[in-house]
């Protein structure tokens, strides 16, 4: 059987860095404690005027060059993104019309917060595998630094701004590129983490928005051991699906949502943090962006080889969470 397979990838961050010294002057913080409790050093920030379809394009324009490509052979956007330029359209539509991409490309947005990448990789290679379209673009874009408390010190130290994408086509090579997902959601901890207001179920007010209710809200503690639990399961489930040990994944590329929780994960996997993929000490927590521009860096830095196993597997607001398995 022919396979869906990722023909490139590219990355895109902003160059403004915001060090956790920096967010000390801010808010009552530490660059010691961010860095024990998140790993986090650092974070990027988008210029001003600069949009999520500008990042989104960024990305994909280097994705298309990776994988010999032009605007013009993609029949399918998928973007990823908690943070579209505007509720309505789809960050997708502007993002087809920046890049050239022809009016007969099937724009569209999907919202899974930090499992988006992982949900649209696989909603697209469904799509690609039907045969029903034949070259798809896979966004995952946030500009987080927008819908950020800044006033909050339990989350505004966690998140960043960039973009990663790839590029999907059929193979005729059996067994390659997306061999499974599993993905899911536990729908009842929504208000975990969340954005309180500013949706149709409670339009901002000026009181809310004075009180900030327009941003991100989250119980850290509570989803960090359901994050740890979540991934754990999503990656031990599609192992067992396909028969593949553990060891056999020569490269995991997790969520970067906070360091300890990979560390965990590597435990309980028992694999160690060298097969890790590690660099949320540079972005922070970049949500749909954060597992795409870890696959870009990976490849261009030569961690994946042909034949290689690779799993991601992320989660996030929902509370959901998913889990992927590639062969190179
Ligand atoms: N700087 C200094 N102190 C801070 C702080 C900050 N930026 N943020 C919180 N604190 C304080 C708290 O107020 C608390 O003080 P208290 O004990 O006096 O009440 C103390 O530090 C401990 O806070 P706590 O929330 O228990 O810390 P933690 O060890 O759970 O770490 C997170 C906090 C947010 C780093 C951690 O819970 C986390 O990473 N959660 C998951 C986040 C995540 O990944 N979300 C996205 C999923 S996709």
């Amino acid at each position: 059987m022919p396979s869906t397979v990722i023909l490139g990838t590219g990355s895109y961050a902003p160059d403004r860095v915001l060090t956790n010294d920096e967010l000390s002057h801010m808010v009552d913080t530490s660059d010691a404690w961010i860095r024990t409790r998140s790993g986090i050093r650092e974070r990027r920030i988008a210029a001003p005027g600069e949009s999520t379809s500008d990042m989104g394009v960024r990305a994909a324009q280097r994705a298309l060059d990776d994988a010999g490509l032009t605007a013009a052979d993609i029949d399918l956007l998928v973007v990823a993104t908690i943070t579209p330029d505007m509720p309505m359209p789809a960050a997708a539509c502007l993002i087809q019309h920046k890049l050239g991409l022809p009016t007969t490309c099937a724009c569209f947005d999907l919202n899974a917060a930090c499992s988006g990448f992982v949900y649209a990789l696989d909603t697209a290679c469904a799509m690609i595998g039907s045969g029903r379209y034949k070259k798809a673009l896979v966004i995952g874009v946030e500009k987080l630094s927008a819908i950020i408390d800044w006033q909050d010190r339990t989350t505004c130290v966690l998140f960043g701004d960039g973009a990663g994408a790839a590029v999907v086509g059929m193979s005729p090579a059996p067994n390659l590129g997306l061999i499974g997902t599993r993905l899911g959601s536990f729908g009842d901890g929504a208000e975990l983490l969340c954005i309180p207001r500013g949706g149709s179920s409670a339009p901002s007010t000026p009181e809310s928005i004075a009180a900030r209710d327009h941003c991100i809200r989250m119980k850290g503690k509570e989803v960090f051991k359901l994050a740890v639990r979540a991934m754990d399961e999503a990656a031990r489930d599609i192992l067992e699906q396909h028969g593949v040990r553990a060891d056999q994944i020569s490269l995991v590329i997790p969520h970067q949502a906070n360091l300890r929780i990979i560390e965990a994960i590597s435990q309980y996997l028992e694999l160690p943090m060298e097969r890790f993929f590690v660099n949320v000490d540079r972005y922070g927590n970049t949500s749909a962006a954060s597992i795409p521009i870890a696959l870009d860096e990976a490849r261009r830095a030569g961690r994946i080889k042909p034949g290689d196993l690779t799993l991601l597997v992320a989660f996030g607001a929902g509370l959901t969470y998913g889990s992927a398995l590639l062969r190179w």
